[in-house]
């Protein structure tokens, strides 16, 4: 008789003790708290041969979006033993072998599998929540959530993470309102859940609610930035609020003393940098040579790896404020190769990663009408190489600059009248717009 897990499927290979390391690992995870691997090892160590602990192990690993995460993913998946596998395990097995091969759409579509058959599988709930970001599938973020509610109830363990990923696929999906209420419902629920708090942060940053925003983050500080490993993404969120209000040296401070603060080799944590880092370049500021050398000797590891393009955007935004023209180059050459290979990094990197890419080559090489020239085509559908609105808004931002800086007025005031709609007070868009109205009274 197979033991069953605390939301009732069954697992293979476990003992009460290492069940119980598992669920600890899960409700880390869900909250992106602690370190979920350590009780993963306590789990293996109790039942070596317990089947979902080795695989929540690598759909960890690959969660991270990093090349470097492949080898120790698949060493966890090759201690499964295949005999004793449920249907619901072998299906995890097989998603994360496609997510370790870089078949992002089979992953999704396997998660989702294992969540109709089985609807309260918090994990590959997550992960395909997960594959959902980094596919930029804002459909899905909400619905795939939507889909598996009826089996939910409030009493379900992890019914605060449920609640946090349905209010930032809401969010994704513009229903400003309701991802707000759910998310801060998630929070009362369980005031550790980071990504329930995360999904509010993105309602106040796409409204331009700077002031809400700032006190959201400040004064739910200690719940999402104290032993939390999303804590750096919701540091970058809060020095967004502070860069929409034109707080410089405030953005700087979050940057220097949270951001980069212990010089993370995590990419996740260093596509904020670099995507903090190219804002204010974008904004005429210098941030130093030495802040553009740190961040961009972390990524140069990394420049050939092509795993993931999103990835490799914010990799190159770093070579060129460090002005290092020889990862520039390797790194454009990845994305080239990249995109003429197949699956699914192949198409996001044809489609997006590589023309993003080569239009910030042109915007720091001054060919500013070329920059416009990449950048439009790509914008309205821009979702497809992954992140948030507000992570890709570095792809409005970076035209809307280049547009200005290579006179085209028109363009600067019909994407001033854009922005302003989402953010009526953003002083940058309304800087925006009155040099468009200067120019042509002029
Ligand atoms: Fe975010």
């Amino acid at each position: 008789m197979l033991l069953k897990d605390a939301r009732g499927d069954a697992v293979s290979g476990a003992t009460a003790e290492a069940l119980d390391a598992f669920e600890s690992a899960l409700a880390g995870f869900q909250c992106y708290a602690g370190n979920p691997l350590e009780h993963l090892d306590r789990a293996v160590a109790a039942a070596p041969d317990f089947t979902m602990a080795h695989v929540m192990r690598a759909h960890l690993l690959l969660a991270g979006s990093e090349a470097a995460a492949i080898s120790p993913a698949r060493d966890s998946l090759a201690k499964v033993r295949p005999a004793a596998m449920t249907d619901r395990e072998r299906m995890h097995v097989t998603a994360a072998n496609d997510l370790a091969d870089g078949r992002f759409d089979a992953a999704a579509e396997h998660f989702e599998n294992i969540l109709l058959a089985h609807p309260r599988d918090a994990l590959a709930l997550q992960m395909g929540h997960l594959i959902d970001f980094y596919r930029g599938d804002s459909r899905n973020l909400r619905d795939r959530v939507v889909r598996v509610l009826p089996a939910w109830t409030s009493t379900t363990p992890g019914y605060h993470a449920l609640q946090g990923m349905l209010a930032f696929g809401l969010e994704e999906c513009g229903d400003y309102a309701s991802a707000e209420e759910i998310g801060r419902r998630a929070c009362d629920l369980n005031p550790r859940d980071a990504w329930a708090h995360h999904a509010v942060s993105h309602v106040l940053e796409m409204r331009g609610r700077t002031e809400d925003g700032i006190s959201w983050m400040r004064t739910r500080e200690t719940h999402w930035s104290v032993d939390n490993f999303f804590a750096i993404h919701n540091w970058w969120h809060l020095a967004l609020y502070h860069l929409d209000r034109d707080e410089i040296a405030e953005v700087l401070k979050i940057y220097d003393e949270r951001v980069r603060a212990t010089t993370s080799v995590v990419v996740l944590d260093m596509v904020d940098a670099a995507a903090m880092l190219w804002r204010l370049h974008l904004r005429g500021i210098d941030v130093g040579a030495a802040r553009w050398r740190e961040i961009a000797e972390v990524w140069a590891p990394l420049a050939d790896d092509g795993f993931y393009s999103f990835n490799d955007v914010h990799g190159m935004a770093t070579f060129l404020g460090a002005g290092r023209d020889d990862l520039v180059e390797r790194q454009l050459s990845t994305l080239r190769r990249v995109a003429g290979s197949q699956g699914c990094n192949a198409a996001m990197t044809r489609e997006v990663g590589l023309p993003v890419a080569e239009a910030m080559v042109a915007f720091a090489r001054g060919k500013f009408d070329r920059t416009v020239d990449l950048l439009r085509p790509v914008r309205n559908f821009a979702n497809r190489f992954g992140g948030s609105h507000a992570q890709r808004d570095l792809v409005d931002l970076t035209l809307i600059e280049a547009a200005k800086r290579g006179g085209q007025v028109s363009l600067v005031r019909a994407l001033a009248a854009e922005r302003l709609r989402a953010k009526p007070q953003s002083p940058i868009a309304l800087r925006y717009l009155g040099f468009a109205n200067e120019r042509r009274a002029a």
